[in-house]
């Protein structure tokens, strides 16, 4: 069987699906690596890093994707928006294709891959159960993003973080502020710590507020009914426009006294709340810095804008696009990773194997055979769910 690595399509798009540390273990174990010419050198790995373990370098993608029987890409269908549809006419039916797909923004790209016969699977739709954190994708960008957007902040500040106390005066710390605390939002947290500022977050979800004291945060406290605030797997529920308006109300005050904060806010498959408003902007230090890491999915700020940095009322406001792309190097470590446990966990003497009765495979399985098998998806797609169809309701 022949595993294929393609090199990544999207602008800006640094990272590469397997290291040559995974490739080497998925060798070891009898499989054959292909990988597509340059394909980690962004990254950090020579093809010669990848010859060395024994994967073959081709330089013809059609290539690649004819003689594979599992092609594997970070932005994948349905995430690759830019230019994915030479990539899904070499697409071919029983092919495997595994990445990152956007599957609840971009529904529609599952019902294509299905429509060639081959099976995909998205990562972003891992479940979030223990035996399958080492395959989460998200959460390993997530802490990724996280470290970045503090650097990000501390770039864009006229301040140094730490106290620092010199011949010349006393330099106070950095007040941070952390909006948002999963798991970008607490390693936001603990990098802002560990550069020596004052550091304060606020999450909705109650259950946040061990986690930011374990990192050595202060968590803000606000007057909000937040006791049913968390839903399945952990994520916050959608929260109701009057409780919006009353956390930022309360949230004002506590947003003035910060030179740095970062907004992590997401809410699966909706575009985030509005946590920053023009008038808290307007509120706040000039000189001021606002991180927002939703920035891909409307943002958490009002004056946002995605893939840009503008400066609002003083506030400079970065909204980044693929943070975890600016560090590929550990990005593909941990993406390589989380996706060598993910074969190993569909892989059965060396062929794929997937069975549906596992609910990883079952969570992440976004087309096959002809047909978008999940639940969930189907739904978003408008299609009637497959068990009525075999009872022809
Ligand atoms: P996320 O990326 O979905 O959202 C970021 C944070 O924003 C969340 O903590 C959420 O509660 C918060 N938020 C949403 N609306 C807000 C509002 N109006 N005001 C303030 N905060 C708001 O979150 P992520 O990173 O997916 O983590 C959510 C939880 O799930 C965390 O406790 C995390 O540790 C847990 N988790 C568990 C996993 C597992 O069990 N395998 C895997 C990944 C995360």
């Amino acid at each position: 069987m022949i595993i294929g690595i393609t090199r990544e399509l999207v602008a800006g798009e640094n990272r590469v699906s397997l290291c040559p540390d995974n490739v080497q273990s998925l060798v070891d174990k009898g499989l054959e690596l292909w990988v597509e010419q340059n394909a980690g050198a962004q990254a950090g790995f020579s093809d010669d890093d990848y010859t060395s373990v024994g994967a073959k370098v081709v330089s013809d993608r059609d290539e690649l994707f004819a003689k594979s029987d599992v092609i594997l890409q970070v932005q994948s269908f349905g995430s690759n928006t830019e230019n994915a549809d030479d990539d899904l006419k070499r697409l071919k039916a029983k092919q495997l294709v595994i990445g990152m797909m956007d599957p609840l923004a971009q529904p529609q790209a599952a019902q294509q891959v299905a429509g060639t016969g081959a099976t995909a699977i998205a990562l972003e739709m891992v479940p979030r159960i223990s035996r399958a954190q080492s395959m989460d994708v998200l959460s390993s960008m997530a802490t990724l993003a996280g470290y970045r957007a503090v650097l990000l902040g501390a770039e864009a500040a006229p301040r140094i973080l730490p106290m620092l106390m010199t011949a010349a005066g006393t330099l106070q710390p950095a007040r941070v502020l952390i909006m948002g605390v999963g798991v970008a939002g607490l390693q936001a947290c603990a990098t802002a710590k560990r550069l020596g500022a004052v550091v304060e977050a606020y999450d909705v979800r109650p259950a946040a507020r061990e986690q930011i004291i374990s990192v050595g945060a202060t968590p803000v406290e606000l007057d909000l009914p937040t006791e049913s605030s968390e839903g399945a797997g952990g994520y916050a529920k959608k929260q109701s426009e009057e409780f919006l308006r009353m956390q930022r109300e309360q949230m004002t005050e506590v947003v003035a006294r910060q030179d740095i904060i970062i907004t992590t806010a997401a809410i699966p498959g909706a575009k985030s709340p509005i946590l920053v408003t023009e008038d808290m902007l307007k509120a706040m230090k000039a000189g001021s810095v606002l991180v927002d890491l939703a920035a891909e999915r409307g943002g958490n700020c009002e004056s946002t804008q995605m893939g840009k940095t503008v400066v609002a009322h003083g506030v400079t406001i970065v909204g980044p696009e693929n943070l975890a792309s600016d560090v590929a190097f550990h990005a593909s470590q941990m993406y390589g990773n989380n996706i060598q446990t993910l074969l190993e966990l569909i892989l059965e003497e060396g062929q794929i194997n997937l069975d549906f009765e596992d609910e990883i495979v079952a969570g992440t399985v976004i087309a096959h055979a002809g047909e978008v098998p999940h639940p969930y998806m189907r739904k978003l797609l408008d299609l009637p769910s497959l068990e009525n169809q075999s009872q022809g309701k």
